[in-house]
Order: C-alpha cells, then sequence, then structure tokens
C-alpha cells in the first residue's frame, strides 16, 4: 500500500485534532484514499512542551526541519495569524507541496494569491476548516458556482460569540465567564480578541466572498461590530421580548456588480431561520438563482469538527490527484 507522508504546523486544539483523527482512522483513510496516511513531522513554537506524539515523529520548532523531511507530500497549517503562515505555506507550495489550512486569519488576505501559486505549481489548498470549522461550507459553495450563481451568503460563522451569547441567556453566567468556557473547550482563539471583536467573522466572511464572488468588498467598507459590548441585562431584555441575539456575518453580490458586507450583532424573532441556533453551532444560509436558499449548520469550532474538516480536505485532494491522473 502506498504511503502518504504529511506534517503538522501547530499543533494546538486543531493541529492536534488531525493528528488524532488520521491516526483514529487510519484504516478508514487506507480504504478510502488507497493511501497509508503517515504524519512525519510537527512544527510548534515551544519545543519542550509535553505533547502525546508518537517518538518516531519529528518535533521542531524550525521549519526548514519540516521542508527539509524526506518526501513530504501535504501539510496541514493550523498556527495562528498571517505571518509565519503566509511564508510558510508559500515556501511549501514552491517546493511542490500540497497544504490544508485552518487559519482564516491568514486566508482571508492571502489566499488568492496561495490558490494562484499552488495552480502554477500544480499543487492542491485545502481551507474547508477556514470558514464555520466542520460545517463543510467551502465544499458546498464550489459544488454550487458548477451550476448556479450565489446571490447572498449570511449566518453565524463565530462559535465563540455564539457560544457566549447563548450561555449568557442562564441567569448568572457573564460575559467573562462565558468566554473563559468558550476558551476552556478549545473554541475561542488563545487571544480572543477577533472573537469577540468581530474580525475573527469579518475574515471567514471574506474568505466566503472570494470564492462565492471572486473578489472581495474593500475591508474599510465593512462595518465590523462585535458582541463584547452586550451585557447581561441586555441580553435579559432581549429574551423577555421573545428576541435573541445573533451575531451575523452577511455578505451579497449587488445587480450593479459590486459587493456589500457587514458583521455584527442583531435582534432576531422566533422565525428566523438563526434564532434557535445555540452554543458553539454556526449556520450558514446561502441563496442562489435556481436552488433557493440553503441553510447547513453545525459545530463551528473545536478540536474533532475542525479536525474532520481538515481531514476531509485531505480526501479531497487525494481524489483531485487521482482525477487528474486518469485526464492525463
Ligand atoms: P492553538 O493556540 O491551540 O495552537 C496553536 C499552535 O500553533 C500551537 O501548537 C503553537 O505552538 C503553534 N504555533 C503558533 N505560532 C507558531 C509559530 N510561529 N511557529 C510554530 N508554531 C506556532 O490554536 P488553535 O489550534 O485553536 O488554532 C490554530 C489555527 O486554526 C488558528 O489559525 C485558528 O484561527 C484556526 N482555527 C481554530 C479553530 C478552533 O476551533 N480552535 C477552528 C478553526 C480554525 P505551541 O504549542 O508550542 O505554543
Ligand atoms: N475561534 C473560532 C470560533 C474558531 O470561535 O469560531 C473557529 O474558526
Amino acid at each position: 500500500m502506498p504511503s502518504m507522508k504529511a506534517a503538522i504546523i501547530g499543533f494546538g486544539t486543531v493541529g492536534e485534532g488531525v493528528y488524532k483523527i488520521v491516526n483514529e482512522k487510519k484504516e478508514q483513510l487506507k480504504k478510502q484514499t488507497g493511501y497509508t496516511i503517515e504524519i512525519a513531522a510537527v512544527l510548534v513554537k515551544d519545543v519542550t512542551k509535553k505533547r502525546d506524539l508518537s517518538p518516531d515523529i519529528v518535533v521542531t520548532d524550525a521549519f526548514e526541519d519540516i521542508l527539509n523531511t524526506p518526501d513530504i507530500d501535504i501539510i496541514f497549517e493550523a498556527i495562528v495569524g498571517e505571518e509565519p503562515a503566509y511564508t510558510y505555506l508559500s515556501q511549501a507550495i514552491e517546493k511542490g507541496i500540497h497544504i490544508i489550512t485552518a487559519n482564516k486569519k491568514m486566508f482571508a488576505k492571502h489566499g488568492p494569491a496561495l490558490l494562484k501559486h499552488a495552480e502554477f505549481r500544480n499543487v492542491h489548498v485545502g481551507y474547508e476548516a477556514t470558514v464555520a470549522g466542520g460545517v463543510p461550507i467551502i465544499r458546498t459553495v464550489e459544488n454550487l458556482l458548477a451550476g448556479d450563481r450565489i446571490k447572498r451568503i449570511q449566518g453565524i460563522v463565530n462559535g465563540t460569540s455564539n457560544f457566549i451569547l447563548t450561555d449568557m441567556r442562564k441567569e448568572g453566567v457573564s460575559f467573562k465567564t462565558a468566554l473563559q468556557d468558550a476558551k476552556a473547550r478549545g473554541f475561542a482563539e488563545a487571544d480572543p480578541t477577533d472573537d469577540v471583536s468581530g474580525g475573527d467573522a469579518f475574515y471567514k466572511l471574506m474568505i466566503l466572498s472570494s470564492l462565492a464572488f471572486g473578489n472581495q468588498p474593500e475591508w474599510k467598507k465593512v462595518s465590523v461590530v462585535g458582541i463584547d459590548h452586550i451585557q447581561a441585562d441586555d441580553i435579559v431584555e432581549a429574551t423577555n421580548a421573545d428576541f435573541r441575539y445573533r451575531h451575523v456575518a452577511d455578505i451579497r453580490k449587488n445587480e450593479d456588480g459590486s459587493i456589500t458586507g457587514k458583521v455584527g450583532p442583531v435582534l432576531l424573532e422566533p422565525d428566523h431561520p438563526l434564532y434557535n441556533i445555540d452554543g458553539v453551532d454556526n449556520a450558514v444560509i446561502i441563496e442562489t438563482e435556481y436552488l433557493g436558499a440553503l441553510t447547513l449548520i453545525g459545530p463551528g469550532a473545536g478540536m474533532y469538527p475542525t479536525g474532520s474538516a481538515m481531514v476531509a480536505d485531505l480526501l479531497h485532494i487525494i481524489r483531485q490527484q487521482a482525477t487528474e491522473l486518469i485526464l492525463n
């Protein structure tokens, strides 16, 4: 059985999720792909931290070690922020290595360049995990684009915000307590500023815009508001009036070809499709010319949901490669 060698860069919530799934589902992946998937190397910041990793895996804090590991076919990227992630992934592509990323902050800005570079070098890029965690929104939009036209995408795309807004409906739960809980469960980023200020949802919206509309609106023209100003009293008042706060990201292509987007909390009535989306779940409504409206709902963050989205990308890339081999 041929093997495929992979490296994971970033071994926190998401990187560890990928590692666990690849190991737990080794046999299933072998059957589905025809390959034994071997994790050969892991990149972290602090090599002295104790990690639950097989002893034959190279653990390093130098990206060159990853690039110099012989025969790496694919890199899973789950570090934080624009750099050094963008530089690392560009170097990987240049070396002919496929990449799969969960890093939405990096991909919102550099995704189009990485995709172009990858096409030129004939490698593949998976980015399902950058938007809505385990919800297969990227693949769904790609499929719809084959024979339809997307008009608008709106939804809850930050799990932490939704978790906090849900938890704060319980008596005595403050914003601070709910955020601490979201952190402990691996939903919130180590620095949760982007989660609660709307930045994280904004990055995801820009990724969706590039994919659905081939372009992004000018970033400064998108209004971005978070949930950090919402007090427990606001939640009680809304609940008593049968409303719910939801943090909603919304992007649409207008008749004149322009793209407009906004991100922020909204008060929803019980008949709204996002009213009942609780906890860490995300929900995305895609409006198209032919299909009408389609809603995807599922866990928007966390180790296993996000890891599974990255492993699904791996499967997709292997299948794409197989198709290319047949066609060429
Ligand atoms: P964590 O903070 O849990 O883990 C980050 C990992 O990256 C750590 O292992 C850290 O090393 C390593 N790291 C950070 N910076 C560097 C660097 N410069 N060089 C080498 N290693 C580095 O983050 P998450 O796993 O939660 O998130 C990872 C990425 O996935 C982020 O971009 C995030 O936005 C995205 N994401 C997160 C989701 C989630 O549910 N948590 C869901 C979807 C996407 P060390 O362990 O030594 O500190
Ligand atoms: N911190 C992010 C969230 C992780 O809460 O949605 C998933 O992208």
